[in-house]
């Protein structure tokens, strides 16, 4: 099972403020919704409550809660006993959704990530771990999509 994160962060590496997205970027909500689809979907309860605590359709939707137990959701207290879970499964793919708390631990498990690089400055209090020192050295750019001016797609793999 590859581990994929999937993320949109701005040139500071913001990647969300008051709980929501910064900016609104159909190409890229579209983008989301065409890689994931068909795939299980890891979460931790600050997505899901943003999602209005309703999974996303056509997706295994799991969520990482110590405080909430959703009866709509496959919820785990621990992100090892999510991925055993999600393992037995054997999907061929798990991508990993956010938030900001979920990607810090998901960083050094992670195969790819699949980056929305959003070329702009937001206000933000939530933030993508800093990776950009290890391009080349733990992450390699295995492609580049320049959608729009504002968008671009780059896949990184580690090395
Ligand atoms: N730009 C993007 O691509 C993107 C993607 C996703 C999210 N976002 C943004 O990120 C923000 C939300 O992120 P966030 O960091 O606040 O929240 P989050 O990572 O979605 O959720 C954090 C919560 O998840 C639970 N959790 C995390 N790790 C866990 C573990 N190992 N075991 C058990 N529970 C665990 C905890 O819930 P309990 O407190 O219940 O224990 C924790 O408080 C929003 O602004 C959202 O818009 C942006």
């Amino acid at each position: 099972m590859k581990i994929i994160i999937i993320v949109a962060h701005d040139l500071n590496l913001v990647i969300g403020n008051n709980g929501t997205l910064p900016w609104h970027f159909s190409e890229d909500l579209k983008h989301f919704k065409q890689t994931t689809s068909g795939f299980p979907i890891l979460m931790g309860r600050g997505v899901f409550e943003e999602l209005g605590s309703k999974p996303l359709p056509n997706r295994q939707n799991i969520v990482l809660s110590t405080t909430e137990n959703y009866d709509n959701v496959a919820c785990y207290s621990s992100l090892e006993q999510a991925l055993e879970a999600i393992k037995l499964e054997q999907p061929s793919k798990l991508f990993i959704i956010g938030g900001g708390v979920v990607y810090r631990q998901a960083m050094e498990l992670a195969d790819e990530m699949i980056i929305t690089l959003v070329h702009k400055e937001y206000e933000g209090d939530t933030f993508f771990p800093e990776y950009r020192s290890e391009i080349g050295l733990i992450w390699e750019k295995t492609s580049r999509i320049d959608v729009s001016e504002d968008l671009s797609f780059i896949h990184y793999t580690r090395v």
